[in-house]
């Protein structure tokens, strides 16, 4: 029987080379999506014309309480196993702190934190019976706080702390991991100039940004990887070491 993986925020950019990467390895997959639905249809029919029927859709805003809770109901009958949830889906954009207001939270907090920590409860029994894994995508840039994303950091370090919290609540039967990205693609519908992308490199030992396939292969490792849990793998070409 194929394993199956649900990735949130699967329709572009990391989440779907997340899902290319495993279906290469003959994996089912679920994209979820929140508004890209043409994008997620596109990757659906591409996958599914390599692998037929290994790959299925579901929209859910996971800002939205009826949303999470339909998003499991649906991932755990949509194929006939669940083996790793990878907690990909992110709001992301600056909130000053002098502007930021109960909606920004809701909508940070949403995709970054409360989502991924109900679709754990929802999901860890169905994941456990399998043994499998569940990865959250934080951020490398938390350990050195950034200026005007107070939010942002407080739902990212929130679920970086629930990794740990879960590795031990979840074992021995599921390993729980985050993966930090650094500076891998520009912010969406952000077009960085090239002098801003020289000051990020610059700041990066291994002299380039990261890839989707850099996180797409670390997702990849950890998922094998069955004797580590509650780890946080930094994935910024040594980024944090500066
Ligand atoms: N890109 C980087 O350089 C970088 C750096 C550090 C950390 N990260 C982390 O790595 C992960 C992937 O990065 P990325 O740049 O590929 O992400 P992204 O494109 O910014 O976002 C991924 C997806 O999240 C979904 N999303 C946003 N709000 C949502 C909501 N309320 N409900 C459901 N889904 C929602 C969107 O789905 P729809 O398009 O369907 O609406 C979006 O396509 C994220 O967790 C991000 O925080 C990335």
């Amino acid at each position: 029987m194929n394993k199956t993986i649900l990735i949130t925020g699967a329709a572009k950019r990391i989440g779907k080379e997340i899902a290319l990467t495993f279906s290469d390895m003959g994996w089912n997959v679920i994209i979820h999506y929140n508004s890209s639905k043409q994008d997620a249809e596109k990757l659906q029919n591409d996958i599914n014309k390599v692998n037929p029927n290994s790959a299925k859709i579901i929209q859910a805003n996971l800002d939205i309480d009826e949303d999470i809770e339909r998003l499991i109901i649906n991932s755990r009958s949509m194929f006939s196993t669940l083996d790793v949830l990878v907690n990909n889906a992110s709001a992301f954009y600056p909130t000053p702190i002098k502007d930021a207001s109960l909606n920004d939270w809701d909508s940070l907090v949403g995709s970054n934190l409360k989502g991924p920590l109900f679709l754990i409860k929802g999901l860890h029994e169905i994941i456990a019976n399998n043994n499998g894994s569940i990865i959250n995508i934080t951020d490398t840039n938390l350990t050195k706080g950034v200026a005007n994303f107070s939010v942002y950091a407080a739902a990212k370090g929130g679920l970086q702390s629930i990794t740990k919290s879960l590795a031990r609540e979840l074992a021995p039967n599921i390993n729980v991991n985050a993966i930090a990205p650094g500076a891998m693609l520009e912010p969406p519908d952000i077009s960085w100039s090239d002098e801003k992308k020289a000051s990020v490199i610059e700041n990066i030992p291994l002299k380039r940004m990261g890839s989707e396939k850099d996180i797409a292969n670390a997702v990849k490792f950890l998922v094998k990887a069955k004797y580590i849990t509650g780890q946080t793998i930094k994935v910024d070409g040594g980024r944090s070491l500066i």
